[in-house]
């Protein structure tokens, strides 16, 4: 298996509209991941990437095999918090359970501190979505806090987990 962490293309927007178009992806992610997923969602996501300034952020696609099967970023945060960025993810669901994203994420979180002179990666998967932990976990983040009831998604509440890896 081979795994590549590239640049959008604009090309991409179709096999992106076709892996994202998920209820089971989408309910582990915030509202701003449409569902449905349709194509001027990939399109308007692809275009947002590549116009984004290169100190605000990384966006890659995450190729398995010559094929687009999910999306790896970084979102530097502001002010105080501008050497902190989020890390978040998601896969098709047809790639899941093959260690993908845990390699994925290594080496999203390496070009993180090395690119961006981050001092802190941070995510902050919901309580329940046991997959992502692991991810996380295996990467060497370390569970912060657990913030109560700070997400409603799709009539549901539920708890989100913050966790963190600090440069090394
Ligand atoms: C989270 C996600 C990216 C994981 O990608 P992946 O490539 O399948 O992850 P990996 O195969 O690298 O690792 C998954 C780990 O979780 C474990 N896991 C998966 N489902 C699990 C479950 N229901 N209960 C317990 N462990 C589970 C796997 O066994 C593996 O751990 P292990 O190596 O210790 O056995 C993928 O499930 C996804 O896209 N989910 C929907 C979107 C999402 O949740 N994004 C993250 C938001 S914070």
């Amino acid at each position: 298996m081979e795994l590549l962490l590239r640049q959008w293309r604009a090309e991409d927007a179709f096999a992106l509209q076709r892996c994202a178009d998920d209820r089971e992806i989408a309910c582990f992610l915030r509202d701003v991941f449409p569902h449905p997923y349709v194509l001027s969602d990939a399109e308007y996501f692809i275009k947002a990437c590549l116009q984004e300034p290169k100190e605000e952020g990384l966006h890659y696609a995450v190729e398995v095999d010559g094929a687009l099967v999910g999306s790896i970023g970084l979102c530097v945060g502001k002010d105080v918090a501008c050497r902190s960025a989020e890390l978040g993810y998601w896969l098709a669901r047809a790639q899941w359970g093959r260690g993908i994203m845990t390699e994925a994420v290594t080496r999203m979180c390496h070009a993180g501190f090395e690119q961006l002179d981050l001092l802190r990666i941070f995510a902050e998967p919901f309580s329940s979505n046991t997959a992502s932990r692991r991810v996380l976990e295996k990467n060497g983040f370390v569970l912060e806090g657990v913030l109560q009831h700070s997400v409603y998604k799709w009539g549901r509440v539920m708890d989100a987990c913050v966790y963190a890896l600090l440069r090394p």
